[in-house]
């Protein structure tokens, strides 16, 4: 068996553990990534498109700002297209000039793996059987397989970055969490297109026939996704049909500019909330998908991975450089906080905006009111628009 060491062994080459290692590494502290699939993989998954203004600051923070600033599309409001009426929310004005960034998962990435590279930090890809030990000790370490031969990295501390499937949280025992989660009985049909957006702005449209949304990447390249039931099998949807269908959940202005061409991906995603408390197990912590799933309506999984990153990269900052090991185990609680409400307002955007064919006629006008009393409020435009951009991060003290 080899052997290795680190400071921080982060498990998963997604956005949370590359971002993670990116802002340690830069405070000068030590990482080692151990990622189960190659980086073509890793970039050919297409992800969410809707960075928070504190995810924007965080990755300037890490030094990979540049490509996002010069090629994101900044957003200040997006609309809402409810039976027989369009509704701007205009993110801005209602938030005191606040703005989300439209720049995809798969870009993010892309730049993330990029700077780690320059920076000289390691990654390995193609680890095979990654565990870790010790949590509950002083002796930390992460044992894995590469190329048929046997490693074994001492670290102090361990960050579970490795999504919902990963072996982090999968190595914690079950009697020390608790589970919460709602499966939904939809999921989302989504395509990318090299098409020029529908409309200026992201659209979220709630529709008899299910929900529609029109997302983009660029001037250029557009993300749209339309409310299947759960066990839709995506080779029964042709190019055509999907188009047809989106078409017939929009306003007649939207679908009258709806530009279509072939399809470069398309796939369904299952709608899932799951939060797991706590978000550590000893000197391991959980980030990201890996503690918890919120369906994409609010555009927040991603957002919340950013978060959870913060935090631990600014208790950890403070640990080595000033010895708050008291910080450790409030990672977290911390978390847990705007988890919570992220979980609650993606709920609440899923709830109000997708068609439920097991809800009785009652509950069906009882959703419509509430969106449409939201939506003819100023305090309630205020409130979908704050949690939009997103909420604040919370200290570190
Ligand atoms: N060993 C090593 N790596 C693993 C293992 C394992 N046992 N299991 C999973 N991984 C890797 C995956 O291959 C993946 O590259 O961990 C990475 C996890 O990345 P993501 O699933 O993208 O999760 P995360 O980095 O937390 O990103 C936040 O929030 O809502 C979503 O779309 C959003 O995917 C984004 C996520
Ligand atoms: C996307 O562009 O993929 C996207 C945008 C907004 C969402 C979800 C997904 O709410």
């Amino acid at each position: 068996m080899k052997t290795l060491n680190t400071q921080v062994a982060i498990i998963g080459a997604g956005p949370s553990g590359l971002l993670l290692g990116q802002l340690l590494h830069n405070a000068g502290i030590d990482t080692l990534i151990l990622e189960r699939q190659s980086p073509d993989y890793v970039l050919g998954r297409i992800r969410a498109g809707v960075l928070e203004q504190g995810m924007v600051e965080l990755l300037r923070q890490a030094g990979v700002g540049q490509r996002m600033d010069a090629e994101g599309l900044v957003h200040g409001g997006f609309e809402l297209a409810l039976a027989g009426r369009q509704v701007h929310i205009d993110l801005q004005a209602l938030t005191g000039g606040k703005t989300v960034m439209v720049y995809g998962q798969t870009e993010v990435t892309r730049d993330l793996m990029a700077a780690r590279q320059v920076a000289g930090a390691q990654t390995i890809y193609q680890a095979d059987n990654v565990v870790p030990h010790g949590m509950k000790t002083d002796e930390v370490f992460v044992t894995f397989e590469k190329d048929g031969e046997q490693y074994r990295l001492d670290c102090d501390y361990i960050a579970g970055c490795d999504g919902f499937h990963g072996v982090a949280r999968q190595s914690i025992p079950v009697e020390c969490l608790k589970v919460f989660e709602r499966v939904y009985p939809f999921g989302w049909l989504g395509i990318l297109a090299d098409t020029p957006p529908v409309h200026d702005e992201l659209v979220y449209a709630r529709h008899a026939r299910g929900f529609a949304l029109c997302s983009m990447r660029s001037a250029t390249r557009t993300r749209y996704y339309l409310q299947v039931p759960a066990d839709e099998i995506v080779e029964d949807w042709s190019d055509q049909r999907f188009w047809d269908e989106l078409k017939s959940r929009l306003p007649q202005a939207l679908a009258d500019n709806l530009v279509t061409g072939p399809s470069i991906e398309k796939s369904i995603a299952p709608l899932r909330s799951f939060v797991v408390e706590p978000m550590q197990y000893g000197r391991m912590f959980l980030v990201g998908d890996a503690a918890h799933i919120v369906p994409p309506t609010g555009a927040k999984g991603l957002n919340l991975a950013a978060s959870d990153v913060s935090t631990l990269f600014n208790i950890l900052l403070k640990v080595y450089r000033e010895g708050r090991v008291d910080l450790l185990e409030k990672y977290s609680e911390i978390c847990l906080r705007r988890v919570w409400k992220a979980e609650r307002f993606s709920w609440w955007m899923t709830s109000m905006l997708h068609r439920f064919d097991e809800h009785d006629a009652f509950s069906q006008r009882i959703a419509e009111s509430e969106l449409d009393y939201f939506v003819d409020s100023e305090a309630g435009r205020k409130t979908i628009a704050e949690n939009y951009v997103g909420l604040p991060y919370e200290a570190i003290e």
